[in-house]
């Protein structure tokens, strides 16, 4: 009797677990490879900073990124631009001071602006903020083979969509195949040939959405490459430890283990 009533309950909630992973599987999202996945990976420079440049000309018309100081553009492991280029960068912005009380030129120790749009989120975390892969049944075994897919839903949104429109309440909406929904309110942003890169890489569309998906996860998580060689450390330590406190052990107990062999 309680089996039954247990193997119900199990069924019901996988049932429900089920039924949520479709809901959320619904949207599509391609698994991009990127340079940074993996215990090893790391930022490609040059992709960071094809990606910032698309995010200068494009996306910032609309989404800001106000949690990044301008400064850390030069900073290794990121885009790495020479400092005398992250200091013309930042001349580009306006920001309000309130010790003149006015606008100036930003500087590399200011943030980029905030969203000049309203409803355009701020890119600065979005890329830790989405995930890209769920399931099965809520477990996020996906997750653990594939990784938690930020960066690989922004790309799949800049190339999902396909090219359908509506109008509701006023608001255009277009139709997109990674959107939650299925319907957003921004237009596509990039189109292929948006940008024209100093150093001829391919400007199609993918490559552009990966490229700047690739400065937003940088943007999300600016020390990733630190966080992975701290952990292999750890890890490369941790190991040593335990073969040394094996041994160890096995001295320990050695006198007793021979005492009771000789009785
Ligand atoms: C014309 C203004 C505009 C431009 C340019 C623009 N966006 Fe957006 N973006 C929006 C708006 C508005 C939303 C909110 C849409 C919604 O919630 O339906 C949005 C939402 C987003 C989202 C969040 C989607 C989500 O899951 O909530 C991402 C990611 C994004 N934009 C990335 C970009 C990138 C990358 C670029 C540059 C290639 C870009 N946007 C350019 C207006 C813009």
């Amino acid at each position: 009797m309680i089996k039954t009533i247990t193997a119900a309950f199990v069924a019901l909630g996988l049932g429900t677990a089920g039924a949520m992973a479709a809901g959320a599987t619904d949207a599509h999202v391609e698994d991009f490879d990127f340079s940074f996945e993996g215990p090893f990976g790391s930022y490609d420079v040059n992709q960071l900073q094809r990606g910032l440049q698309i995010y200068t000309e494009i996306c910032s018309a609309c989404h800001g990124l106000k949690f990044v100081p301008i400064r850390t553009l030069g900073d290794d492991g990121g885009p790495s631009l020479p400092e005398e280029q992250v200091i013309e960068y930042a001349k580009q912005y306006e920001v309000f001071d309130p010790e003149i009380d006015d606008f100036r030129e930003a500087k590399p120790t200011d943030h980029f602006p905030a969203s000049n749009l309203e409803n355009a989120p701020d890119l600065s975390l979005m890329a830790k903020a989405r995930a890209g892969f769920h399931g099965p049944y809520g477990l996020g075994i996906n997750q653990f083979f594939k990784g938690i897919g930020g960066p690989e839903y922004i790309a799949s949104l800049l190339t999902g969509y396909t090219g359908e429109e509506k109008e509701q309440a006023g608001v255009v909406f277009y139709e997109n195949t990674a959107f939650p929904g299925g319907w957003i309110a921004m237009a596509p942003p990039l189109y292929g040939d948006d940008v024209e890169f100093a150093d001829g890489h391919s400007t199609d569309l993918e490559h552009l959405s990966e490229d700047v998906a690739a400065f937003l996860m940088w943007t999300a998580e600016p020390k990733m490459m630190a966080r992975k060689q701290a952990g292999f450390a750890g890890v490369l330590f941790l190991t040593v430890l335990a073969v040394l406190l094996y041994l160890t052990n096995k001295r320990i107990w050695a006198p007793v283990k021979r005492r009771m062999k000789e009785e």
